[in-house]
């Protein structure tokens, strides 16, 4: 990446008064600035307007924006990500949602490592709402406990009824200052309408971006898939005694037997907080062998199985 202009020759007039860095850009940012206008930006980093939720169909572009202005705005603010997309997470492994701040320039999200994650136990909010927002309450409010300015990421969810039910929940429970929608047409009026006349969060619409690429739904089970396994790289087989630790279900509590082999679960300490995930090997009376990355597994004290399977063949994470 080369140092592509200075802030003095950009054009975000609005903020070249306050964004006196250099901006390292790349070749999504050339057209990031054609989505997002000065005005925009200046509203955006104004320190008053701490939490800001990207929202957006599937592809319109959040992930990217959220990325970039991120880079943008931690040149000033101390700024936090919060990734609410439990299926093509970024921040922490699938299943869960994740926070992180952004404390040195890095190129990559591959670079970025989660200060804590929330495990929902599923690729996907539908059938799991619960879990949902409650992982996006807890993580945001840690991600706020530490930065002036937080940027959360959403699932790409809108549709009728429960991408709208979950937007305005999530809404209510984060209270975002301002929401950035993302947005080609009025796929967004039946979720956005109904605030219109609330003093917050402040609305800011963008088109998408011209050069977003459709993901298929291959390249998303792909990307899931790899994450995981990058996740669980350096993993080894640990056995738990099942008389030391309680067991809970994200959704229907199941028999201990072979049913439940390669679920992912999270593994908890005595706070309630989750450490690691891991795959289930076997799970009996006496015993659950789990292969997980946590080197040790003294300290666990629940484990929480979720919806979602690791299947090797299929090379996929699926929701049981
Ligand atoms: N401004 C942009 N310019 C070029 N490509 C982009 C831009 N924004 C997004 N993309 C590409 O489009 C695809 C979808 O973008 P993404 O940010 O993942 O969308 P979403 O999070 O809404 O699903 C990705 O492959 C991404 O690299
Ligand atoms: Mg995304």
């Amino acid at each position: 990446m080369t140092p592509y202009f200075s802030c003095s020759g950009c054009g975000f007039k609005g903020l070249c008064g306050q964004f006196r860095t250099l901006l390292l850009i790349s070749a999504n940012f050339i057209i990031f600035s054609k989505v997002i206008d000065s005005r925009h930006l200046e509203r955006l980093s104004a320190p008053d307007k701490r939490l800001i939720m990207v929202i957006g169909a599937s592809d319109s572009g959040k992930t990217t924006l959220v990325w970039h202005l991120s880079r943008l705005l931690m040149e000033h603010y101390k700024t936090a990500i919060v990734d609410l997309d439990m299926g093509q997470s970024r921040i922490g492994p699938p299943t869960t949602v994740g926070w992180a701040m952004m404390e040195t320039y890095v190129e990559h999200w591959l670079d970025i490592k989660e200060k804590d994650f929330y495990f929902t136990g599923t690729v996907t909010p539908f059938g799991s709402l619960l879990p949902a927002i409650t992982g996006a309450m807890l993580i945001t409010e840690k991600a706020s406990n530490f930065a002036e300015k937080v940027i959360i990421d959403t699932t790409g969810l809108i549709s009728e009824p429960t991408g709208r039910v979950l937007k305005h929940y999530k809404m209510d429970i984060i209270n975002p200052d301002i929401i950035l929608a993302v947005s080609s047409g009025n796929e967004l009026s039946h979720i956005l309408d109904p605030l219109r006349f609330n003093a917050k969060p402040e609305i800011i619409m963008i088109k998408p971006p011209t050069g977003v690429k459709i993901k298929t739904p291959i390249k998303r089970r792909e990307y899931r898939f790899e994450k995981m396994l990058d996740y669980l790289r350096e993993s080894a087989v640990k056995v738990i005694e099942t008389r030391k630790i309680g067991v809970r279900f994200t959704r229907h509590p199941l028999q201990f037997n072979d049913d439940l082999r390669n679920r992912i679960v999270s593994l908890r300490d005595r706070s309630n907080r989750d450490i690691a995930l891991g795959v289930i090997r076997s799970i009996g009376s006496k015993e659950i062998k789990i292969l997980t990355p946590l080197k040790d597994v003294e300290d666990i004290s629940s484990i929480v199985i979720g919806r979602t399977a690791i299947d090797m063949e299929g090379r996929s994470l699926r929701d049981l």
